[in-house]
């Protein structure tokens, strides 16, 4: 008999949960989210069974360019996990719970560890074009916080401590496994805003002034969403470009899908090197 649609979110996630399991026996405990331009990792994943987002109850459909639309199961060194290629963002116009939802859905599922890529324009000089940065920490500027609202106590505490949002130890796995096959990674801030405009040379002053390394439109919903599920985070984005005013150049969209394209076997061998090591932690 057909399920009846739930109606708390944690009911729903549930309920997606259940349809994802349904096609994939491996418990996974990894999940991964790939930015702009960073999703044809999840096309070489082993063992691979791909669910668009459309076939799964509470997904919302991704409609920016670059962004497939689909979660991956598959896996990377005998590793299961769970890969979306393309994820949800505010700027395209659904709310945050249409954001968030998949994280949620993720934590639900049973993954413990999640690692979010995105691309993002370089604030800080010694970030380059194509460079990978390690995110230490965030700057949500996004005029909002995803756990607004009632809480549901299954999901996590009321008040969830972000003193750590992006794990530690995870991140001296990255920097490791980085340094091991000779690929520059280096810690640093990401101020997220809400887009799609690009920031204006000002507001990019203002971001340095408070300590932003990189500026992004995704992520940080996500990566709140997930501590507050007591979920290890590991972030990593893509410097697509500099920010606005760094350069005397005006930033073209297809230029950050391109860079993206650009970085992706560097992105990719860091990722398969990375990944296994997140279950064992
Ligand atoms: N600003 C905001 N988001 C971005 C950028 C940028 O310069 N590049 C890629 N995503």
């Amino acid at each position: 008999m057909e399920e009846l649609a739930p109606t708390n979110l944690y009911e729903r996630a549930a309920h997606a949960a259940r349809v994802i399991r349904a096609r994939c026996k491996d418990e996974v405990r990894v999940g991964l989210v790939l930015g702009s331009g960073l999703g044809a990792f999840a096309d070489d994943l082993e063992d691979s069974v791909a669910l668009p987002y459309a076939e799964i109850p509470g997904f919302a459909r991704s409609t920016v360019e670059g962004h497939a639309g689909r979660l991956v199961l598959g896996k990377v060194d005998g590793v299961p996990l769970a890969a979306m290629q393309g994820r949800f963002h505010y700027y395209e116009g659904y709310d945050w719970g249409d954001v968030i939802f998949p994280v949620r859905v993720l934590g639900v599922l049973g993954v413990r560890a999640l690692v979010l890529t995105n691309a993002a324009g370089g604030l800080n000089n010694s970030l380059k074009q194509g460079s990978l940065m390690l995110i230490s920490d965030h700057l949500n500027l996004m005029g909002a916080n995803p756990l607004r609202g009632a809480n549901d106590e299954r999901f996590g505490p009321r008040f969830p401590d972000l003193s750590e949002v992006y794990d530690k130890e995870f991140q001296e796995i990255a920097i490791q496994e980085a340094r091991a096959i000779g690929i520059e990674l280096r810690r640093g801030i990401y101020a997220a805003l809400t887009g799609p405009s690009y920031e204006t040379p000002a507001e990019i002053r203002m971001l340095r002034a408070a300590g932003a390394d990189a500026v992004g439109m995704s992520t940080v919903p996500e990566a709140i969403v997930a501590r507050h599920m007591g979920l290890k985070v590991l972030g990593i984005s893509c410097i697509t470009n500099m920010a606005a005013g760094v350069l005397d150049k005006p930033i073209d969209h297809a230029e950050v899908i391109k860079t993206g394209a650009r970085v992706r076997e560097k992105f990719a061998e860091l990722l398969r090197r990375v990944l296994p090591k997140l279950v064992t932690t």
